[in-house]
């Protein structure tokens, strides 16, 4: 019984290529281990599921009599079923806010009864999350302190709902040329950066909406910045586009009293220079009244004058 337990295990392993899956520190993995569902509700006994990883002796995370355990302490406030029923044929686990410490082989056992099965899965966490930046679809953003803003992040719904791998979708934010921080490992907000983390949310919970958009409220000047979207399927990129947002700071203001400034300035003199001319005209408009008036007087005089020479 047990040789033939040991000998599936070991055809199994043989029978699949391991993943390997590179992940960057401070960002976030899914460990897939799907299971024959149906397979399962046909055997006896109770499902058990559990995770373990090659050098640590105790089990990270299992399920037994349907309750979830945890007993690795660097591990425990960082991992968790992706599935809230673990019936449902999937007992993959995600680990969020990596380090480096984390790399390693892990395994995923399934056992209900008769039904047994072992997946295995390479870790390896990079130390300095240094990914180059996208440069064929930047996104240009401009937004005033205090504004919320969408920054666009869509992927092939149907590539991302296809086949045994996880969708991973990251979201993080370039300040410094050769730095580098996760803000969003799917929809776990990472809480490394308190000054942004109660400010930014994806538009959906969902894995697979295609949608990987992420919004920011309450606008700072120090959100400016390259920010990165990843989604990851599995151990491949399966999108992956850079937005540039721009927040433009206090300044604006300023300048929107300076130019009201001078446009006031500009109107008074404007106002001032018409009333000026105005009267100038109105002022040459009386002189030429009287000079007109001046002159009829004269044409009178001498019509009156010719009137009296005529007579
Ligand atoms: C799952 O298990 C059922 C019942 O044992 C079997 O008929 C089916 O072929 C299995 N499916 C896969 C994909 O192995
Ligand atoms: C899990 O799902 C199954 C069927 O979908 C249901 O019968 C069971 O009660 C669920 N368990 C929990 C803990 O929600
Ligand atoms: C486990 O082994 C990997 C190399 O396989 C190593 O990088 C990692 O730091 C080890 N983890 C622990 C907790 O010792
Ligand atoms: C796991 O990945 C590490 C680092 O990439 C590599 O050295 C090791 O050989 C891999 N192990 C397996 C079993 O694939
Ligand atoms: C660029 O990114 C946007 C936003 O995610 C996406 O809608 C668009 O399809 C991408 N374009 C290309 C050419 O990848
Ligand atoms: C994602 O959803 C948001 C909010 O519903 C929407 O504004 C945006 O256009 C969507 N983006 C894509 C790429 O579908
Ligand atoms: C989306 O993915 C599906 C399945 O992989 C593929 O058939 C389709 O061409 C892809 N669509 C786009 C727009 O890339
Ligand atoms: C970025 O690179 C410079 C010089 O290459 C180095 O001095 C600095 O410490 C680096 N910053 C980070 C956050 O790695
Ligand atoms: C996620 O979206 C897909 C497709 O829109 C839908 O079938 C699925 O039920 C959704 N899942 C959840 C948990 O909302």
């Amino acid at each position: 019984m047990y040789l033939s337990l040991i000998f599936f295990c070991f055809m199994t392993a043989l029978s699949h290529n391991i993943p390997q899956m590179e992940r960057n520190a401070g960002g976030c993995v899914t460990l897939p281990c799907k299971y024959n569902r149906s397979a399962v509700e046909g055997a006896d006994g109770t499902l058990d599921i559990e995770w373990t990883v090659k050098n640590v002796t105790d089990p990270l995370i299992w399920l037994s009599g349907g309750k979830v355990f945890k007993n690795v302490p660097r591990l425990s406030p960082r991992i968790s079923f992706v599935a809230h029923n673990s019936t449902t044929g999937d007992a993959s686990v995600r680990i969020i806010s990596l380090i480096r410490e984390d790399s390693g082989l892990y395994h995923c056992k399934v056992r209900k009864g008769a039904y047994s099965n072992l997946i295995h899965v390479n870790v390896t966490v990079l130390d300095m999350f240094d990914p180059a930046v996208v440069v064929e679809n930047i996104t240009e953003i401009q937004k005033n302190v205090g504004e919320s803003v969408i920054l666009p992040c869509g992927y092939n719904q149907s590539a991302a709902e296809g086949a045994e791998e996880n969708v991973d979708i990251e979201w993080s934010i370039r300040k410094q040329t050769n730095f580098t921080e996760t803000l969003i490992c799917q929809s776990t907000v990472c809480k490394r950066n308190p000054g942004m983390s109660p400010r930014i949310s994806l538009v959906s919970d969902n894995d697979t909406t295609g949608n990987a958009s992420m919004t920011i409220v309450s606008l700072a000047t120090a959100d400016s910045g390259l920010y990165l979207c990843t989604v990851w399927k599995g151990c491949h990129i399966l999108h992956q586009n850079t937005v540039n947002v721009m927040v433009l700071g206090g300044k604006a203001p300023a300048v929107a009293l300076l130019s009201l400034y001078v446009f006031i300035t500009l109107a008074v003199c404007i106002v001032l220079i018409t009333l000026l001319f105005l009267g100038y005209c109105h002022f040459r408009k009386i002189r030429k009244t009287n000079c007109m008036k001046l002159s009829y007087g004269v044409n009178d005089t001498k019509q009156l004058l010719q009137l009296y020479e005529d007579n």
